[in-house]
């Protein structure tokens, strides 16, 4: 359990597209260091320690070929690992703040700015290929869990849907598409809400979308009858996730509703709950919160919890209306 030298042997593998070079079979070891732009000493030290941990083959002395394990990691699957243990991506990258751990606990420091100088949000927004690969990682995640919530709760009641944090549109684009007489209004910072605009088109909602450039700090410039924040209070503490809800509670129109869509910590899913809590902490100083919590998050706000629908895949749409 305690071991460092596997994770960061299999993320550099990955990093460097190793098991994209021997896809097609055994390779001499200059060779895929020449693919993957590294130096073939070092290379080959951690590929033939990944061999013996049961990851690529070595048929020959510094011949080194796939297996399944190798197979797993290509960067060309779809909903693959690769992307999220790259280490030139927005995650990898922000996994490696865990060498901070010891000091968060400590009370001495926030990990990912002791790691990196400044905060997860100040680096993407500094570093447009960490934003990018930050945007496509919360795509693909959003693809999988889009199609549930869309069908799960009965958004047909609504003629305006604001997806708040919505990054570049997916549960938005999905929504709208099944429920063809709503208007949908995406906020989001100017990264992914540049992209929305051309993503919203070119899934055939674009006449029907507006996308807004904000902050959910600030009071937002819009109303609509259903406010969704899927995926975003984890990222804060209890009380930035509270100002964020006061802003959007103000953005809802007379007899709206509220939405928070999160992962809930259900009893199959604690080992997946407790590690995107860790993570949340050193990334970006957020928390994970159950149920009790996000309504004591949400009353803090002014908001009334008055339905919890849970999703097959431990996400749950938390309904609330306004209190005051
Ligand atoms: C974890 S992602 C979730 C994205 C999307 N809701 C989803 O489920 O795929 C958090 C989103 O919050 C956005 N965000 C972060 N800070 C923000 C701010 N101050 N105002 C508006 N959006 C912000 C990020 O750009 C990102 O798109």
């Amino acid at each position: 359990m305690a071991d460092l030298a596997t994770p960061f042997a299999v993320r550099t593998a990955a990093t460097l597209r190793v098991p994209d070079a021997v896809k097609d079979g055994p390779l001499p070891l200059a060779d895929i260091a020449h693919r993957c732009r590294a130096e073939a000493d070092p290379l080959g030290r951690v590929l033939r320690f990944l061999v013996h941990r049961g990851m690529f083959t070595e048929p020959e002395h510094d011949v080194f070929g796939p297996n399944d394990a190798s197979e797993a990691l290509r960067s060309d699957l779809d909903d693959g690992p690769q992307p999220w243990l790259d280490l030139d991506g927005a995650v990898g990258r922000a996994d490696l703040a865990f060498v901070e751990l010891i000091e968060q606990v400590r009370g001495r420091h926030p990990a990912y700015p002791a790691a990196f100088g400044r905060s997860f949000w100040e680096d993407l927004a500094h570093n447009p290929q960490l934003s990018d690969s930050f945007d496509a990682l919360m795509e693909t995640k959003t693809y999988g869990i889009a199609p549930l919530i869309a069908v799960a709760h009965d958004w047909s009641a609504y003629g305006r849907i604001a997806d708040v944090g919505g990054g570049k549109g997916v549960l938005l684009a999905e929504i709208l598409r099944a429920n063809p007489k709503a208007r949908g209004i995406l906020v989001d910072l100017t990264g992914p809400a540049r992209s929305a605009a051309d993503y919203l088109r070119e899934q055939g909602v674009g006449d029907r979308s507006e996308v807004v450039t904000a902050s959910f700090f600030d009071p937002l410039p819009i109303q609509a009858d259903a406010v969704v924040v899927c995926d975003v209070l984890g990222d804060w503490d209890d009380e930035d996730a509270t100002r964020i809800l006061e802003n959007c509670k103000r953005a809802i129109a007379p007899g709206g509703r509220l939405l928070i869509i999160e992962l809930l910590p259900d009893r199959e899913r604690m080992a997946l709950f407790t590690e995107m809590d860790l993570r949340m902490m050193i990334y970006v100083g957020g928390r994970m919160r159950d149920l009790d919590r996000t309504q004591q998050v949400a009353e803090a706000a002014g908001l009334a919890v008055e339905d919890f629908t849970p999703l097959d895949n431990g996400y749950a749409i938390v309904e609330c209306r306004p209190e005051r």
